[in-house]
């Protein structure tokens, strides 16, 4: 039996959508066009790609976007001062500081410029530490992350009491990933290079997130038959027979694993859409939210 394929990109669009029109009543009812900030420092063109992309999601969403490129060698202070500029900004309601910042930049710094109320993307370390507690609500949940998990709703998979592997503990990905796993009351594991038995822990997974940037790494006998695989690697892999040289696969052997799972994310056309898909949705409950406390007091803000 083969996997069911998760379609990423019909998830995002459907989103989309309703983004499109929650966009349209605010302009209607309130007379706000939600704006999306972009923060680039330096030259990285993957980088650079993601942020045209994001920008361009706006337009096609009727939201405006503000886009801030400074250079490599920007200083600390001036960063963070472009930061806190924008978050002043009543036109601009969401703030996005494209990572990785060049390595001179100490980035917990820069997020922490950012207001708590414009932080779409969940990084600013007051919200990753709300969603890391019990009880407490960050303002906004990280994008990717929130997309593994529209992902996993979308096929209906119980999260609750699931086994969840997490392979790859990054800040962006893995971290919160598994944040919201145990939120929503999976039994998290988080492997990492220092792992021990990699395709023995994975083999318990109910639930298997690979975001590790390995291309193929995880192979068909690393997966429980019946498991749910969510594949979050985007890795360039050469391949002379396409136009460009190279074509992308994730950190699942997709050929394998799809005979093993009940379900599986493809790479392209999986995540990648979700990440996207999720910031416009934050941007656009930021807007709601600026947009109902300035109705509640006129004048005011
Ligand atoms: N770099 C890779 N993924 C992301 C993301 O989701 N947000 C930001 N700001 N930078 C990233």
């Amino acid at each position: 039996m083969t996997a069911q394929i998760i379609d990423g990109n019909a998830v995002a669009a459907r989103i989309r959508e309703e983004v499109r029109q929650g966009v349209e009543a605010l302009k209607r009812d309130y007379g706000i066009v939600p704006g999306l900030a972009t923060v680039l420092v330096g030259e990285n063109p993957a980088s650079q790609t993601y942020v045209r992309m994001k920008q361009k999601a706006c337009q096609e969403l009727g939201m405006v976007s503000f886009g801030y490129h400074l250079p490599g060698d920007a200083s600390q202070i001036e960063v963070e001062a472009l930061v806190r500029e924008l978050s002043a900004n009543p036109e601009v309601h969401g703030i996005l500081v494209q990572l990785p910042l060049p390595r001179h930049l100490d980035e917990e710094g820069v997020l922490g410029a950012v207001a708590l109320e414009k932080d779409v993307d969940g990084f600013h370390p007051v919200n990753i530490g709300r969603l890391a507690m019990k009880g407490r609500e960050p303002a906004f949940v990280p994008c990717t992350p929130n997309g593994v998990i529209a992902l996993l709703d979308s096929v209906g998979v119980q999260i609750e009491g699931a086994n969840a592997v997490v392979l790859g503990r990054s800040n962006i990905v893995g971290l919160p990933t598994a944040l919201l796993l145990i939120g929503r009351n999976a039994t998290v594991t988080v492997c990492h290079s220092r792992t021990r038995d990699l395709p023995g822990v994975t083999r318990q997974a109910d639930i298997l997130v690979a975001a590790v940037g390995r291309p193929q790494m995880v192979r068909g006998d690393w997966v429980k038959p019946g498991a749910v695989v969510i594949d979050v690697g985007v890795n360039r892999v050469e391949d002379p027979t396409t136009k460009s040289g190279y074509r992308l696969v994730g950190d699942v052997a997709f050929d394998e694993v799809k005979e093993v799972a009940a379900a599986i994310t493809p790479v392209p056309g999986g995540v990648g859409p979700m990440t996207i898909a999720m910031l416009m949705k934050n941007t656009l409950i930021a807007a709601q939210r600026r947009a109902k406390a300035q109705a509640a007091a006129p004048g005011g803000l």
